[in-house]
């Protein structure tokens, strides 16, 4: 195909690769809609390529070195095919900028997170000018908060049905941006100030989402319990938000990721509790149980506020299921306060938790004035005996299930059925799902029960998995021969 000037001739196949959290994503999904729309085609395959995008991350070190390797790669390829345009975007993109162009000088676009509306015609450019392309959001310390925040768009175009991972689930971002500056943290950098959509826009595109079949959605934001947004005078937050769309027809579950401790206010804990469709589950990050790092994290809480925090939650929603993430040997940390952070997990018998080791960031505040002094080995120890941990409480708890029924939303074959084969014709595969609490559930069944709620026994487990078999309801027939009653 040809773009629009004649000489830019491109054979229209996109390769995207894309690391890093929901949020990024949702990013992929949205380029990759409006380039289709510009008459690109996906394909798997890099070699097939004339159009190579990165979508990155930046919240630890190893993600970054993964793609300038990935980027060290195509420098060969590129040699072969000169029409090829090479871009890296997202936080990487806004964190390094011409960085990028200096460590892999064949990168053709470096594109923050605030400008991926603009990708389209960035690529055509460098495609017909033969020339690098750069569009980044301005720096927090070189502008006003307003200036600064104006400079980042959240990008939510039209959404495009064909382009979701799951015809059924779908992420809805209601915000962009963080201004919490926990020390060790790059995304109030890479994502700029914290804004929150409109709350018409985004009831709007539930709403869209839901008629074109979706039944879950999920809202992301970076402190996605921090909504707030003022309309005519009034307010909404964040329980206000999900009422306001809540009994939209056609919509099953709703979750939000992820929430801030200190954000966890009591009427968002009633909406999870009075509405329905709202799942019974809350990714709230603790990021260490020791008092002394939390306040060199900057994190604005103490383990007794998070103690108080998980009182209410409970109290209020009994069954709630909590997930948490966990940073290992930030700068200063001891074996003991290392212990504390053991202790809290020992305590709140989280879901699951997500245990990083700590990775010094350019541009925050630890990395300027905090020794990253606990040795990569120690980081290592640490992290494996978190997980232990994490993996011993979890599979305790998915065992103490056994037995028990849930209705599970069926998201379609489960991973490994998947890899062992995408036949339709056999009915029976192993479908995974999730029950209300967040908790991942595979069984046999037809794969046409994608996206239905289903009533499944749990048989066994593992410590991330219940095992389980489908409930089936079969006529009976009454002692006294009566009618036949749904069993
Ligand atoms: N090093 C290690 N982990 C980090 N996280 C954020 N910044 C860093 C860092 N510099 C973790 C936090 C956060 C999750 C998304 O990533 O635990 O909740
Ligand atoms: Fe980073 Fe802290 Fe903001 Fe989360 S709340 S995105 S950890 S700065």
């Amino acid at each position: 195909m040809t773009t629009s000037a004649e000489t830019a001739v491109h054979n229209g196949k996109l390769f995207i690769h894309t690391v890093g959290c929901q949020m990024n994503e949702l990013d992929s999904e949205l380029v990759v809609a409006a380039l289709r729309k510009h008459g690109y085609e996906l394909t798997a395959d890099v070699a097939d390529a004339d159009t190579v995008l990165f979508n990155t991350c930046s919240v630890r070190e190893h993600a970054e070195h993964k793609i300038y390797s990935a980027l060290g790669r195509l420098k060969y390829s590129k040699r072969k095919r000169p029409d090829q345009v090479i871009g890296v975007m997202g936080c990487m993109a806004q964190k390094d900028q011409k960085l990028i162009f200096q460590k892999a000088p064949h990168v053709d676009l470096v594109v923050g997170t605030g400008q991926l509306s603009e990708i389209p015609l960035l690529i055509d450019n460098a495609r017909e000018n033969r020339e690098r392309q750069m569009a980044i959001s301005l720096a927090r310390r070189d502008a006003t908060r307003q200036k600064v925040a104006d400079s980042f768009e959240s990008y939510d175009p039209l959404r495009d049905p064909e382009m979701r991972p799951s015809a059924f689930q779908a992420y809805v971002r209601i915000m962009i941006g963080c201004d919490k500056f926990c020390t060790y943290c790059v995304v109030p950098m890479t994502r700029g100030p914290e804004q929150s959509r409109s709350p018409k826009h985004i009831v709007q595109e539930v709403q869209q989402l839901a008629a074109e079949g979706v039944k879950e959605v999920t809202l992301l934001g970076q402190t996605v319990n921090s909504y707030r947004h003022t309309e005519n005078g009034r307010e909404y937050r964040l329980s206000d938000l999900i009422a306001s769309f809540h009994d939209t027809p056609g919509l099953e579950r709703i979750k939000f990721v992820t929430n801030y401790p200190r954000d966890m206010t009591d009427d968002l804990l009633q909406a999870v509790r009075d509405l329905p469709k709202v799942a019974h589950y809350l990714h709230v990050p603790a990021q260490s149980g020791c008092d002394e790092m939390l306040k060199r994290m900057k994190r604005g809480y103490t383990v007794e506020h998070y103690r108080e925090m998980m009182h209410r939650i409970h109290e209020t929603v009994p069954d709630c299921s909590v997930s948490s993430d966990f940073i290992v040997g930030f700068c200063g940390e001891t074996d003991a306060a290392h212990e504390k952070s053991m202790e809290l997990i020992r305590e709140f018998r989280f879901k699951n938790s997500f245990i990083f080791k700590y990775s010094a960031r350019t541009g925050t505040k630890a990395d300027a004035i905090m020794l990253d002094d606990v040795p990569e080995e120690t980081k290592r120890r640490r992290n494996n005996e978190m997980l232990d941990l994490q993996n011993e409480i979890s599979e305790e708890d998915n065992a103490a299930r056994i037995g028990r029924e849930y209705d599970i939303l069926v998201e379609g074959p489960s991973k490994s059925a998947v890899k062992a084969g995408d036949d339709d014709s056999i009915p029976q595969t192993q479908l995974s799902g999730r029950t209300r609490c967040d908790r991942i559930v595979v069984f046999d069944g037809n794969r046409r029960l994608t996206g239905s709620t289903t009533r499944v026994r749990i048989d066994d487990c593992t410590a991330t998995t219940l095992i389980g078999t489908i409930v089936t309801r079969e006529l009976q027939h009454t002692a006294d021969g009566g009618l036949p009653i749904l069993g």
